[in-house]
This record gives C-alpha cells, structure tokens and sequence, in this order.
C-alpha cells in the first residue's frame, strides 16, 4: 500500500465491504486490508514502525483512523449481511418459471382428434350427465334388460319422467347425433365417462372414451377394419399393426365384436368394442334399417394411451403425482 494515498485505499476498501454478499465475501475484504500477515493495513502500519517519528506523526493517526472505519464498516456490512439472509445479486441468472401443460389424456385425445379428422371424420361433443333414455333405452337396452348391469352406474336424481345418470359410455352421443342428422356421416366422440365400481390397476370410476360412428347406405364391417387398422397404424406409429375381431355381445351392435391389436411382436391386446348398428337403434332414431347401416366403436382412451407409452397403471392419470405429470 501507499500510505501516501491513504483516500484511495479507504475507497477501494468501502467499495468491496459494500459489494460483498455473504460473509465468505465479507472475509475476504477483512483478509485483504486487516488480515495479521498480508493485509494492506497491517503492511502499512508495519512500514511505519521504520519511519521517523515526524513521519510517524504524520501518518500514524491516519493509519490507525482507517484501520478502526474499515473495521467499523465490515462489522457494519456483517449485520446487514445478517438480517437480510442473503443479499439479493441481481446478476444472477433468474429461476426458472415453471409452466404447466396439457395432460397426456388432452394430448391423446387432442391426437386423435387429428387422425380422424385427417379420415374426413367430424368430432362431436356430447354431456356428461345424461337421461337414462340416451345412455341406455335408446341403445337397445330397457329397463329390465340384463345386459344394463355390463354398466355400473352413478344415478343421478329423476325429474318427472326423465331419469338423469352420469354417462357410463360415449354411447348416448350416437343417438343424439343421429336424432338431429341425416346420413350418411361419419363422427368420432373423445370424452369422460363414469363407472360405479371398484378401481384397479385397470378400472377407474372415471375415465375416457372414443366413440365412433359411421352411417351410410353400404356401409360394413370391412370398412370398419380398414378405418380402425389406419387410426391404429397412425397411432402407434413406427409399429407394425395388426388388427383382430373376436365375436362379442353389446345390444346396441349386431354382430358386435371385441377388438385386438397386436403391435410389432407384442401380445393381442384388447382395445374395446364395435359392431353393426343394431336395426332397434337405427328405427329408435328414425332411420330406415334396410336403407342405412354403419359401424361403431367405443374404446378406452386410457387404454391407448398406456399401450402407446407403457404406462402400467390406469389410477395413474387421476393421480395428480407431478413425477408423473411432468414426464408426458
Ligand atoms: N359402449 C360400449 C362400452 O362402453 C363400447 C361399444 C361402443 C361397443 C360401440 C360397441 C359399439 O362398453
């Protein structure tokens, strides 16, 4: 140090005590001017030991002046250090905001959305509380029909003669589509459904579907092969598909078949149901069996969405665990 410059010393000092930002800092500045063996003003006063006493004079008082202010201003800076925790560095990169996005079920059905609209399909929205005329009478299924117990359901209340439900399946979404349209037409219908029952690995009382629907006058189970195998190969795409029908019973369908898929070399899977619309849900709408016919589907979205990306468990997407959330 100079001690002839003692101002400059003072400043340079004031100015790190002041910027220092924690106390690793703070003992640094200590160290540079006070530190016993190589601070700058320990050097100095040493200096002075081999000086004149007219020099002494001089600069003592002065030395030791600034020796005792760079003391008081770093215990001063220790405290303010203190209080505030941390002194906030505003040079420092920012945290990362965090912004959510859509849920791997809104991506699938978003997705799916595409590749049926991609088939000249339109995509229709139906309620999720339903009257017991849409989700069942309507479909081929009264009151004392036993097949009514293949969907445990969620009653809601009855006003007059209308007995309202939560939708066990996208089904009712056909009847009131074709109430109001003539064919020929071909729809799908993402959506919520709900089930009374108890959940597994594999059943959530509340979960998603896509039905589909195509009405036209030769219309059979051919195209639905064909239109299924494209939404399949699309879907899973990168994998070879492999499509099956086993024979299988809805009373809205006849035939009704049950759907397998087999992806590269994996196992048969089943995706969901499918058939002929029956002739009673064709006259319950007002169409003329013998001029119309068509296909429908009902699959489970969440069915899809585990195959395509090996998610084991279904209660996982109503989980609301961020691990999981955050991956998809
Ligand atoms: N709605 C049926 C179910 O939920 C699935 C299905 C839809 C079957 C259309 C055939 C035709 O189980």
């Amino acid at each position: 140090m100079n001690i002839m410059e003692p101002e400059g010393i003072k400043k340079q000092a004031y100015d790190e005590i002041e910027t220092a930002l924690n106390s690793a800092d703070l003992e640094a500045v200590r160290l540079k001017y006070l530190g016993r063996k190589q601070g700058k003003i320990t050097l100095a006063l040493k200096e002075l030991a081999g000086m004149s006493v007219d020099e002494k004079r001089k600069n003592g008082p002065f030395l030791q002046q600034l020796k005792s202010d760079i003391e008081s201003a770093i215990s001063f800076r220790e405290k303010e250090i203190g209080e505030k925790g941390a002194v906030i560095d505003v040079t420092l990169p920012p945290k990362k905001i965090e912004v959510g996005h859509l849920g791997l079920i809104t991506q699938a059905e978003d997705e799916i959305r595409r590749i049926f609209e991609g088939m000249n399909f339109s995509v229709i929205d139906g309620p999720e509380i339903e009257e017991e005329k849409y989700n069942f009478d309507s479909l081929n299924i009264p009151a004392d029909h036993p097949a009514r117990e293949m969907w445990d359901t969620f009653w809601l209340k009855t006003e007059g003669k209308k007995k309202y439900l939560l939708r066990t399946h996208t089904s009712p979404v056909q009847i009131r589509y074709m109430e109001r349209h003539e064919p020929p037409f071909q729809i799908i219908s993402p959506g919520r459904v709900f089930r009374y029952e108890a959940t597994d690995a594999t059943h959530e009382t509340n979960f998603h579907q896509l039905e589909g629907l195509m009405i036209g006058k030769d219309i059979s189970l051919a195209n639905f092969k064909f239109v299924i195998e494209e939404f399949f190969r699309r879907f899973f795409a990168g994998k070879t598909v492999k499509v099956r029908f086993r024979s299988s019973y809805f009373p809205f369908v006849e035939p009704g078949v049950e759907v397998d898929v087999k992806l590269d070399n994996a196992k048969w899977l089943e995706m969901g149901g499918a058939g002929m619309v029956h002739p009673n849900v064709l006259e319950a709408v007002k169409y003329d069996p013998r001029e119309w016919q068509g296909f429908a589907f009902g699959f489970g979205i969440e069915r899809l969405v585990m195959v395509k990306y090996g998610v084991p468990d279904t209660r996982m997407f109503m989980s609301g665990d961020l691990k999981f959330i955050k991956k998809f």
